[in-house]
């Protein structure tokens, strides 16, 4: 249970913000399968990455840690070894996107499974292609637990209908084994690291873009060439902040390094129509990725509509933006926010039931979300639910800073699958949170 108090004296001063989490996975996987030593800076340590990184061990990767450092020894795409035991992949759906696209294109079996709420999300969207590919998996009605029986896969061209980097992640991870050319047309533009950090590593990955989308073609059976990687800061964490400097009064606060990808920074830009007071200092390119500061100031908002190509964008920063929304001048609509539902909780359908919570007017209507703070009533009651969802638990940790009574978090401590020091660094600079 963590409580969240109002504050008066804004957000101010740096605020340290870890590791991206996307890239922080794919900074495991991809130099595993590299021949050659990688050395990693700024890893996220969260409870998710640990899963990726303790999957990578059970298959034979040498991983070390040196201070905050990681080294991966890396010894080449086929060197991959049959795990001892059952792949644990926790709360992770990137872990387990991304895996199960490895380990169906691999010599010898394995098996993955995940906590009660990863075992509730839906894992077809991954299955389908692969098993188009060849790849052989048997599931619980298309959910984990799964086994995979490694096998030679094809090549497929395929359309990715579901808007999920996670899924173009998975298959892209599986065409690095396969010869012949694997094209994957992407209608609607999700994050792109995979794609960034495999040419990082040389692969034969090409991303030409058309009317119809992004055609990713990637040759594989092709070793990839090791380079040290810097994970840059992650904009998702950073949203906490950025939104609790906005909405307080007094507030000036400074991130730096962070993640600005444009396939990710749609928060960014929704904020800016909003009316904030959002500065972007320093930009320059580490390992592919844009990366630079961000300042921000107090800023009165404005509502804002969303149409559904800002949910690729930004598809998890929707339960910190609703925050935002609920203090703004004029109502908002955000919309197509279909894939917030199968999220690591139905996290539509929380925001809204934990704004009404906090006498913020909300609806959902067909898969779009309206927030009116105009119809505001005072807070009825204070016990957020969060359904073990570290999201909306950092959220309503924001929430808590403006309201009149304490705000008391269920199950907040699921924050350190992907933000371990969330409390702390939220304290360091003016919040007032207790666990
Ligand atoms: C992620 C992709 C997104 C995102 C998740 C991380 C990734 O999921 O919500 O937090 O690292 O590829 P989907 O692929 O399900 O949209």
């Amino acid at each position: 249970m963590l409580v969240s108090s109002k504050i008066s004296n804004g957000i101010n001063g740096i605020a340290d913000i870890p590791g991206d989490k996307s890239i922080s996975h794919r900074s495991i996987i991809i130099p595993s399968i590299a021949k050659g030593v990688t050395e990693i800076k700024n890893i996220l340590k969260s409870e998710d990455v640990k899963k990726t990184m303790n999957a990578l061990k059970l298959l034979g990767v040498k991983i070390e840690e040196q201070n905050n450092d990681i080294i991966i020894y890396g010894k080449g795409l086929n060197s991959l070894k049959k795990p001892k035991s059952k792949i644990d992949l926790g709360n992770s759906g990137t872990s387990a996107r991304l895996l199960a696209g490895l380990l169906a294109a691999q010599n010898f079996d394995s098996n993955l499974f995940g906590d009660f709420s990863l075992s509730k999300r839906p894992m077809k969207r991954i299955i389908e292609p692969l098993k188009l590919m060849g790849a052989k998996i048997e599931s619980n009605h298309s959910k984990l637990p799964i086994k995979i029986s490694g096998t030679k896969l094809k090549n497929i061209s395929y359309v990715l209908e579901i808007p999920s980097a996670q899924v173009k992640s998975g298959i892209a991870l599986a065409a690095l084994f396969i010869k012949d050319k694997t094209t994957l047309i992407e209608k609607h533009i999700t994050r792109n690291h995979t794609e960034i950090m495999l040419e990082y590593f040389n692969s034969e990955i090409k991303v030409d873009k058309k009317d119809d989308g992004n055609h990713i073609t990637i040759r594989g059976q092709k070793e990839l060439i090791p380079k040290n990687i810097e994970v840059p800061s992650d904009l998702s964490s950073a949203a906490f902040f950025i939104v609790a400097a906005l909405i307080n009064k007094n507030s000036h606060l400074i991130m730096k390094n962070i993640n600005l990808n444009p396939s990710r920074d749609g928060i960014l830009k929704a904020l800016e129509m909003m009316g904030a007071k959002i500065i972007l200092n320093n930009n320059k390119i580490i390992n592919g990725e844009i990366v630079g500061d961000i300042e921000v100031y107090s800023s009165e908002l404005n509502g804002c509509e969303l149409d559904s190509n800002m949910a690729r964008l930004m598809i998890d920063e929707y339960p910190i933006l609703s925050i935002a929304a609920s203090f703004a001048k004029s109502p908002s609509i955000f919309k197509g926010l279909s894939e917030l539902r199968v999220k690591e909780s139905d996290r539509l359908e929380l925001i809204r039931h934990n704004l009404d919570k906090c006498g913020v007017f909300c609806e959902i209507i067909e898969d779009n979300l309206l927030i009116d703070p105009s119809k505001n009533t005072e807070l009825k009651n204070s016990l957020i639910k969060t359904d073990y969802d570290h999201r909306i638990a950092m959220a309503f940790s924001v929430m808590g800073t403006k309201l009149n009574h304490k705000l008391k978090i269920q199950d907040s401590d699921y924050i350190k699958t992907s933000f371990p020091n969330f409390v702390k660094i939220f304290n360091n600079v003016g919040g007032d949170l207790v666990e």
